[in-house]
């Protein structure tokens, strides 16, 4: 057969394939009931590496702060909280995986890596990833309305607790016990009372986050029946607390003094003068600040059950290290989203493939499947 011929049909069987699978970005969507417009999905690209990663005065003269205005959303982390106030994110608290991957580098130096896969997951489980947006606070289903089909129910936004927001958390309530996305006070003013116990009433130090976070697991273990602290959430706690050590020390110092804690974690705002750290704080970073914390108290990942028995995980699925990446994206990431074609499809693969298994690959070989539950 003539090359020509062949390829005209090539061609047509392409659009027979187009016609025979729609793709979401095809379909008519019913954004919100009041309205009827076609909703086009937006190809999720990664930006590049951050080309400079040392030491630098944030904020620049180009993102002063402003606090939040009514509608603006804000959630349970203190990190993008911060940099949406200054403008590194958007100021309304929307945010795509690439503008969070940089903002993340940009304002505290986070990992290229670590920073797109943490982006992906939070686009894929509490965002849309057809529309390739997050809200980095609460829902906002006119800005963020569901996926077609409303296949993962309403986005809940990164406050809604569940699948990325967990318990045991330093300044923010259980959601079985307040509101999980918002700064109280009296943990602040808690884990501050431990630097004055333990250290010089100055400086955060390692033992006062070893001490303050074990804390914070007891009293979760007292006081929240529905305590769930699986490998995922376990390790991001950890992590976490390894964040305020070295992402809000100063770059130059290397210290997170009280003023400088107060500054992100209760005005949310770059501390006066402050400086990012000297290099990238990577996955591998994050794991050893986050054993450096556990070690002196050690806590095994579990849950309660429904006795309110507080139950260490046994299945071996979820043994670190493979068992973190299962327990976030094989039980956390709905199933649903790979019964899907189109543009949704390549975003989702690509979240998964390029955004989250790279941090894992080395040691996880195996792409973990999403198996999650879907509008959970
Ligand atoms: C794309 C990047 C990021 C995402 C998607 C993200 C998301 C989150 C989420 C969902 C939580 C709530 C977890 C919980 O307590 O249940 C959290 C907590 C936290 N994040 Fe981030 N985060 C990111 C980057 C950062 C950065 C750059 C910092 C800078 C230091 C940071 C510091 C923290 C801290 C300290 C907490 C713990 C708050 C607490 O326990 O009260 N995060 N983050
Ligand atoms: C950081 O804090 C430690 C502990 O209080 C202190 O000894 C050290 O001098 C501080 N470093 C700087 C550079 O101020
Ligand atoms: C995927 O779609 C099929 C066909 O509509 C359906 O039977 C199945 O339950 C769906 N799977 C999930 C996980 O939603």
């Amino acid at each position: 057969m003539p090359v020509a011929s062949q390829r005209i049909i090539v061609a047509f069987l392409l659009v027979l394939n187009v016609l025979a699978f729609p793709s979401y970005s095809d379909k008519a969507i019913h954004l919100d009931p009041r309205q009827d417009e076609k909703y086009a999905g937006t190809p999720i690209e990664f930006p590049p590496r951050m080309a400079f990663t040392g030491a630098k005065r944030i904020p620049d003269a180009a993102h002063p702060f402003i606090a939040p205005r009514p509608n603006d959303l804000r959630g349970p982390c203190p990190g993008l909280n911060t940099l949406a106030n200054h403008g590194y994110l958007p100021r309304n608290g929307i945010a795509t995986v690439a503008q969070l991957t940089q903002a993340s580098q940009e304002g505290f130096n986070l990992g290229y890596d670590f920073a797109r896969a943490v982006s992906s997951l939070a686009v894929l489980t509490r965002g849309n990833p057809f529309l390739n947006l997050v809200s980095i606070g609460g829902a906002s289903p006119r800005l963020i309305p569901p996926l077609p089909g409303a296949i993962d129910g309403t986005p809940g936004g990164l406050s809604k607790h569940g699948r990325f927001e967990g318990d045991v958390s330093m300044t923010r309530r259980d959601a079985a016990l307040g509101d999980p996305g918002a700064l109280d006070i009296g943990m602040l003013d808690d884990f501050l009372s431990y630097v004055d116990r333990l250290g010089d009433g100055d400086v955060v130090t390692q033992s006062v986050l070893n001490e303050y976070r074990f804390h914070r697991f007891q009293d979760s273990l007292a006081r929240n029946p529905k305590l769930v602290y699986q490998v995922g959430r376990h390790g991001f706690s950890y992590g976490e607390g390894g964040f305020i050590l070295n992402l809000f020390a100063d770059g130059i110092t290397h210290n997170t003094t009280r003023r400088t804690f107060d500054s992100f974690l209760r005005t949310e705002r770059f501390p006066p003068s402050w400086n990012r750290r000297a290099a990238p704080f990577e996955f591998p970073d994050i794991i050893n600040a986050a054993e450096a914390i556990i070690s002196a108290h050690p806590v095994p990942p579990g849950k309660k059950n429904a006795g309110g028995t507080y139950v260490p995980d046994t299945d071996p699925r979820l043994d670190f290290p493979c068992g973190l990446y299962y327990n976030l994206v094989g039980m956390g990431v709905p199933a649903v989203l790979l019964n899907t074609t189109g543009l949704l499809r390549k975003n989702v693969d690509k979240l998964l493939m390029e955004g989250i298994h790279p941090l894992f690959a080395d040691v996880c070989p195996e792409p973990v499947i999403p198996e999650g539950p879907a509008g959970v």
